[in-house]
């Protein structure tokens, strides 16, 4: 079953960076995707079905990466190419591992939250809702923090907001993804996205307004988007967690480990 779940995950992770616009090149057993347009700057992984990369398959790589000035980044899964670690901690790069979750299709799911909703294409709060998420990811853990309304205000200031806003609501307008958020006296406190490929939905994205966490908005808003995936049709609902800490709050939601997710970066 895992195997099976595993292999969707595979088609889905080579599915979704050219669905958004990337070109893939080809380096035998990694594919490096190229954004083209405007939009998220994607990473190399193993190619769909390819043998395990070496070394020097991921040194070609990172030539290529800096040479187009794009991140020197790498995702895959550890259970489905178990040598590519050490193939990239060989070439240098710093390795970040965290919970690969996929929603058991059986478990109870969570009471839905008062407070939140689904975002459509041109709600007017979809500007504070990508920029939630953004603020939550500067402050990482599961711990209170300080920044709250007015960092979000000032946060909402920036002019960099409009361009993400738009590409999300391009997204949310042809069912690329969907939004869901925790929104108190018109204030967005909490949000989080799936993103859907065929049958299959990856959560992402899932923030809280360090003010406003350990309130249970979290939850609320992931399983919303659990529920609003499942009524479009995903059998498959998955996630990678930020760490142990995270994972116990998707597990609350359903979610249950099945792997690992991997992702290099250069060594700071
Ligand atoms: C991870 C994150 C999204 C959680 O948001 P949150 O809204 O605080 O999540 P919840 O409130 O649902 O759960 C957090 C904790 O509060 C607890 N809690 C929930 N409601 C509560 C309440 N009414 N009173 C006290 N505690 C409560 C939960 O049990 C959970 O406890 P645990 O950490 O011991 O498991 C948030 O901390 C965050 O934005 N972190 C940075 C970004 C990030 O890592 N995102 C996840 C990406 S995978």
């Amino acid at each position: 079953m895992t195997t099976m779940i595993l292999a969707a995950l595979e088609q889905y992770y080579d599915t979704v960076p050219r669905r958004g616009g990337a070109r893939g090149e080809d380096f035998g057993p990694l594919t490096l995707f190229v954004q083209e347009g405007q939009g998220w700057q994607y990473y190399a992984r193993p190619a769909l079905g390819g043998p395990e990369a070496t070394a020097a398959d991921v040194l070609r790589v990172l030539e290529r990466q800096r040479e187009l000035k794009v991140p020197e980044s790498f995702e895959w899964v550890a259970e489905t190419s178990p040598s590519l670690r050490a193939a990239v901690e060989a070439a240098g790069l710093h390795v970040h591992a965290h919970p690969l979750m996929v929603l058991d299709p059986g478990a109870q799911p969570p009471a839905p939250h008062p407070e939140v909703r689904l975002l459509g294409a041109d709600d007017p709060l979809l500007g504070a809702a990508v920029t939630v998420p953004a603020l939550a990811f500067r402050e990482p853990g599961t711990a209170l923090g300080s920044a709250g309304p007015a960092e979000l205000a000032a946060a909402l200031a920036d002019p960099g907001v409009e361009e993400h806003r738009a590409r999300v609501s391009g997204m949310l307008a042809d069912g690329r993804t969907a939004m869901a958020a925790a929104v108190r006296d018109g204030l967005v406190l909490c949000a989080g996205q799936y993103n859907p490929v065929g049958d299959v939905a990856e959560v992402v994205g899932v923030g809280t307004l360090p003010a406003a966490r350990r309130r249970g908005l979290a939850l609320g808003v992931t399983a919303a988007l659990v529920a609003d995936a499942r009524a479009r049709g995903a059998r498959t609902v998955f996630l990678s967690a930020g760490d142990e800490d995270v994972a116990r709050i998707y597990g609350r939601a359903g979610f249950r480990r099945v792997g690992t997710a991997l992702i290099a970066e250069p060594a700071v």
